[in-house]
């Protein structure tokens, strides 16, 4: 039989998580800690949800691990984070100096993947991961993030 990988078996801790955490709040705590912890070129996790009410919509940090950012507020056309959310799209930069859309949240930030959460279809916020390693998101690790804020999204439709 096969070796788990890694990443398959941060997956299985997540989705164990999603199963005991009383709130989509701690399983955002406990996913920001579990990536940061174990995916070694995950250097700053953290989430961002669209403020209820707020017109224009604007992203708030929530969770986070990592350094403290000085983009705290973010709104939808700014930023990477901006474009993920107004899309509904995954968006991947390999390098982040050469995307005009990119904000600098540290020095070292080499490459970045910004990834929708959805409830009832509608984005409701992001899940955002900034590495030191350039190219440090590949299709496994898209796939990895892609199931934590799918988890998330359908934690808080639960709460409903
Ligand atoms: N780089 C993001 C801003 C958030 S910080 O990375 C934490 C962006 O371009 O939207």
């Amino acid at each position: 039989m096969p070796t788990t990988t890694r990443i398959e078996e941060v997956r299985n801790e997540i989705t164990a998580l999603a199963q005991v955490a009383p709130t989509a709040k701690d399983l955002m705590q406990g996913i920001c800690r579990a990536l940061h912890e174990r995916m070694l070129k995950y250097n700053w996790v953290g989430f961002y949800m669209l403020e209820a009410g707020a017109q224009p919509p604007v992203l708030v940090l929530q969770a986070f691990v990592g350094a403290m950012t000085p983009h705290t507020r973010i709104p939808l056309n700014q930023g990477i984070c901006g474009a993920a959310a107004s899309s509904g799209k995954t968006i991947v930069v390999d390098d982040v100096s050469k995307d005009p859309r990119y904000l600098a949240c540290s020095l070292e930030t080499k490459s970045e993947i910004v990834v929708p959460i959805f409830v009832k279809d509608q984005v409701v916020g992001e899940l955002d991961i900034d590495s030191h390693f350039a190219a440090a998101f590949g299709i496994e690790d898209q796939k990895l993030v892609q199931h934590c804020a799918e988890i998330v999204g359908k934690k808080m439709e639960k709460s409903l």
